[in-house]
C-alpha cells in the first residue's frame, strides 16, 4: 500500500519508522512518502495561511498551496484522500478495514482552523475524499490522528502482524465477540504482589474459560461502555449473558416477549 502524508510537520511521523509499521515500511508492504506543505509556497516566510472570510478567530489554511502540493504528489493518480479534522466523520475500526483494502491513501494535515474547503470540493469531484475524526476532542493537528489511522490501518495489512488471530480478536473486529470490549490478560507468574491469576485460567477448561472470558467482557463492557450493551442484539445474549447482565443491574429486553 502506498500512503502519502502532506502535513507542514513532516517530523511528527518519525514514529511510523519503529515497530510493526517500521518493519512493514522495510519489507515494502507499507510505502510511506512523507511531504513538506511548504515546499509548495512561493513567498520568502513560506506562508500557508491566511485570516478567514467572515471573521473569526484563528487561521485557515490557503487553497492554493494545498493544491499545487496535491497536483505534484498525485500526478494524475487518483488516490483515496483522507483529511482529519474533528468535524469529519467518526474513525471506527469498520473504516480502518475499508481503508486498509485500498491500494493508495492521500492523508492531507491541516493544523489552525483547518483547510480552505474548496480543497476537498475540488478533489472530491475526481476522487474520494473523507473528512475523519479520530473521537470528540480537539487536537492541535491532523498529524496526530494521521498517525493513529496509519497504526490502525497498517496492522491490518497481510503479513504485518505476526498472528493473524490477533486481528480477529480485536475488541471492534466483526465476528469477534459481538460488540464487546476485550475482558483482562494475564501471563506468568501465577501469583504477582500478592495478586492470583483467576483459577479458571489455569484450569485447562476450554469451555469454562471461554464463559468466563466473555463474563469478563461483558462486565467490562458494562462498566465501560454500556451503550455498546444497550446496542447489542438481544438474541445475542445467551441465560448466562442474562444473569449476569441482571447482576450487574443491567436491563434488556426480556426473552420470549409475545408481540
Ligand atoms: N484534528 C484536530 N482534532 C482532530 C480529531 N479529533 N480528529 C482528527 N483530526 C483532528
Amino acid at each position: 500500500m502506498r500512503l502519502d502524508i502532506i502535513s507542514i510537520f513532516p517530523e511528527y511521523f518519525a514514529p511510523l519508522d519503529v515497530s510493526l509499521i517500521g518493519k512493514a515500511r522495510e519489507r515494502g508492504t507499507l510505502d510511506v512518502r512523507l511531504h513538506q506543505l511548504r515546499d509548495w509556497t512561493h513567498d520568502v516566510h513560506k506562508t500557508v495561511d491566511d485570516t478567514p472570510y467572515g471573521g473569526g478567530p484563528g487561521m485557515v489554511m490557503k487553497p492554493e498551496v494545498w493544491g499545487e502540493a496535491i497536483d505534484t504528489v498525485i500526478g494524475s493518480g487518483e488516490p483515496r484522500m483522507i483529511v482529519p479534522t474533528p468535524s469529519g466523520r467518526p474513525f471506527t475500526q469498520e473504516l480502518a478495514q475499508e481503508l486498509a483494502r485500498e491500494q493508495w491513501l492521500l492523508f492531507c494535515c491541516g493544523r489552525y482552523e483547518g483547510i480552505d474547503s474548496r480543497v476537498m470540493r475540488e478533489y472530491g469531484s475526481r476522487m474520494r475524499v473523507d473528512e475523519v475524526s479520530i473521537g470528540d476532542y480537539v487536537l492541535a493537528g491532523g498529524e496526530v490522528a494521521v498517525l493513529v489511522m496509519v497504526e490502525a490501518i497498517g496492522r491490518l495489512l497481510p503479513g504485518v502482524l505476526g498472528n493473524a488471530c490477533s486481528v480477529a480478536d480485536d475488541s471492534f473486529a466483526p465476528g469477534a465477540m459481538q460488540n464487546l470490549l476485550e475482558g483482562p490478560v494475564y501471563t506468568k507468574p501465577p501469583v504477582w504482589r500478592g495478586h492470583e491469576v483467576p483459577a479458571v485460567l489455569l484450569s485447562g477448561h476450554h469451555g469454562k474459560v471461554a464463559r468466563w472470558r466473555r463474563d469478563e467482557a461483558l462486565r467490562r463492557t458494562v462498566a465501560n461502555r454500556p451503550e455498546l450493551v444497550a446496542a447489542m442484539d438481544p438474541d445475542t445474549l445467551d441465560k448466562h449473558d442474562r444473569r449476569l447482565l441482571d447482576e450487574l443491574s443491567f436491563r434488556v429486553e426480556p426473552e420470549d416477549v409475545a408481540n
